[in-house]
């Protein structure tokens, strides 16, 4: 059997508001096997920042898991107290977040920082530290390692950051890394550049989760990928089948709006409508409002994620149909 190295089972993120509680990751399951790049795709709002910030345990209030639950290695992690989550993190599970000038001190030289990321897990002198910031800084193919070293945030290229922020996540080895949308602030030349690093990680042994809202950084990276709406799962397949056969209408959607921009489109086209506002949720199938296929059952029920080939699981009333016709 695969062995994997993130197992999330039916994971719900429930948040308190004034006008009421949402659900921005609501029954979540996926798995990331060792040594694969698995993605999760979806607009803005549908949950994914959410739902690796669960899997990190580090959602922000009032935002808290109240179901469902996270393997690392075989081993449950949803109810460690805090001290030995914040053990993992950085050891065993490490995330690069959307914001990277967030996540940099800008008035820490960044060798320095990755030299605490280091400290932090391990008993290293700080000559040590040092070394291992360095030789990871080579393994990112950071340039000039040495002089980069000294460099204060600012003072470095987008791209640079980004790796700097991968050496960071990788310095002490994770089994897992999560990377939250690791190229949207990049150009496309530094893309690549960053997703050809993302896989020399992969085939060195690491996991990767990465989370974009970009179909075409998914397709080139991803050996698996989960689309998601509304904080549900609603397909999932590994990635040649799902770019070969998307069966539900919002991924099909959109491959529509990245196919528009490949054949000359001037404008994304887009799927029309938005998603919803998570407190007024359609009571069927919360693709419902933006679906050109809804019918009955549709407003009325929310459908399962059912598996219609082998490994490929939708959540939709029309394959439902069809496999009763
Ligand atoms: N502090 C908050 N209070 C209420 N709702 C929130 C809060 N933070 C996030 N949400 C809601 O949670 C949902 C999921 O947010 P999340 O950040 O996970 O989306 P995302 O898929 O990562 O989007 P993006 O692509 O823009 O990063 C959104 O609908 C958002 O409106
Ligand atoms: S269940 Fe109905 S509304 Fe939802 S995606 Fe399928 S056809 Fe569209
Ligand atoms: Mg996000």
């Amino acid at each position: 059997m695969e062995q994997t190295t993130l197992e999330v089972s039916r994971l719900t993120v429930s948040f308190q508001t004034e006008k009421g509680v949402i659900l921005p990751v609501n029954d979540v399951s996926l798995t990331v096997p060792v040594g694969k790049i698995v993605g999760i795709v979806g607009e803005s709002g549908c949950g994914k920042s959410m739902t690796a910030r669960a899997i990190m345990g580090l959602l922000r209030f009032p935002g808290k898991v109240t179901g469902g639950k996270i393997s690392l290695c075989g081993r449950e992690i949803t109810q460690l107290p805090e001290k030995e989550r914040r053990r993992l993190r950085g050891a065993e599970i490490s995330m690069i977040f959307q914001e990277p000038m967030t996540s940099l001190n800008p008035v820490v030289r960044v060798g320095r920082q990755v030299d605490e990321a280091v400290r932090l897990h391990t008993n290293c002198t700080r000559a040590e530290a040092k070394q291992k910031t360095l030789n990871m800084f080579r393994e990112v193919e950071i340039p000039e390692p040495e002089a980069r070293y000294n460099c204060y945030p600012h003072q470095l290229s987008g791209g640079l950051r980004q790796r700097v922020m991968i050496a960071m996540a990788m310095v002490c080895r994770p089994k897992l890394l999560i990377a939250d949308e690791p190229t949207t602030a990049l150009d496309v030349t530094v893309e690549a550049q960053i997703l050809k690093l993302l896989e020399k990680l992969r085939d060195g042994g690491t996991s990767v989760l990465i989370i974009s809202h970009n179909l075409g950084v998914i397709a080139r990276v991803c050996d698996a990928v989960y689309v998601m709406y509304a904080g549900r799962i609603v397909e999932h397949a590994e990635t040649e089948t799902m770019f070969a056969r998307p069966l539900h209408p919002y991924t099909r959607g959109l491959f529509s709006a990245v196919s528009s921009l490949r054949e000359g489109g001037e404008s994304l086209k887009t799927i029309p409508g938005v998603v919803p506002n998570l407190l007024r949720l359609p009571k069927g199938c919360s693709f419902s409002l933006r679906c050109d296929r809804c019918g009955a059952d549709c407003e009325n029920e929310v459908p399962e994620l059912r598996e219609v080939e082998p490994g490929h699981c939708v959540r939709c009333f029309l394959k439902e149909k069809e496999g009763r016709e």
